[in-house]
């Protein structure tokens, strides 16, 4: 039997790209069944572009700004990633909320992570609103994108416990540390067609997602 070839991804991004960096490490090591074949961020000069072009993917700008409205911008994008005709878009740490034809467009194609434990939390400033809530786990989810804001079904999550003491910042730092592991994991078990959304749903080996898998940190 000859080999599965490499699911081709296209990463989208906004700031520095420690996702995508687990992304590309994990397709070079072998971990990772998937060529990223192009990174598009929705801002000028981020470090998520820069470690595009140091592992030779192109990098490519579709500045929101410069757009002038999110119609534009949603075109430019579109245009961008039918060019790109990627099998999978994964969005990391993509800042924007993305207009519907761009969703549309690659209905059950499309990842993101989330910094909670979906959910919980959807939208901005979910480490403050944990520790606000008195939260005893936080953690990340990779989910299937849908219209809705961070409302697609979830795939994997990573739990960690809030520890006295902990910080927007030190919370942070482990949750992403979680994420660099489970996201290439989700986008693997994609490439071997594993799960898949249908109905509305995520599908894990043919049985509907009801409880995501969840990684844990260590509590010790
Ligand atoms: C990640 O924590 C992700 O959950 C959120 O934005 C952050 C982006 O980090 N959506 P990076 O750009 O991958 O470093």
């Amino acid at each position: 039997m000859s080999p599965r070839p490499a699911l081709r991804i296209a990463v989208l991004v906004s700031g520095s790209g420690s996702n995508l960096q687990a992304i590309i490490d994990a397709a070079r090591t072998g971990t990772l069944d998937a060529q990223v074949i192009g990174v598009i961020s929705d801002r000028p000069g981020v470090l998520a572009l820069e470690r595009a072009c140091q592992a030779g993917i192109p990098a490519i700008t579709v500045d929101y700004k410069a757009c002038g409205s999110r119609e534009a911008f949603g075109t430019r994008l579109l245009d961008e990633l039918r060019r790109l005709d990627p099998q999978l878009v994964v969005l990391a740490g993509f800042m924007r909320i993305l207009p519907a034809a761009v969703v549309d467009g690659f209905r059950g194609r499309m990842l993101n992570v989330h910094p909670s434990l979906l959910p919980r939390y959807p939208g901005l400033d979910t480490y403050r609103r944990a520790l606000a809530a008195g939260d005893a786990w936080h953690g990340s989810s990779v989910h299937f994108v849908i219209p809705e804001l961070d409302a697609g079904p979830v795939i994997l999550q990573y739990r960690i416990p809030v520890r006295a003491g902990d910080s927007e910042d030190s919370l942070r730092a482990r949750v992403q540390a979680g994420e660099h592991r489970i996201y290439p994991r989700a986008i693997q078990l994609v490439a071997e067609g594993r799960i898949e959304y249908r109905d509305g749903r995520a599908w894990r080996d043919g049985q509907p997602v009801t409880v995501p898998e969840i990684t844990e940190e260590d509590a010790g």
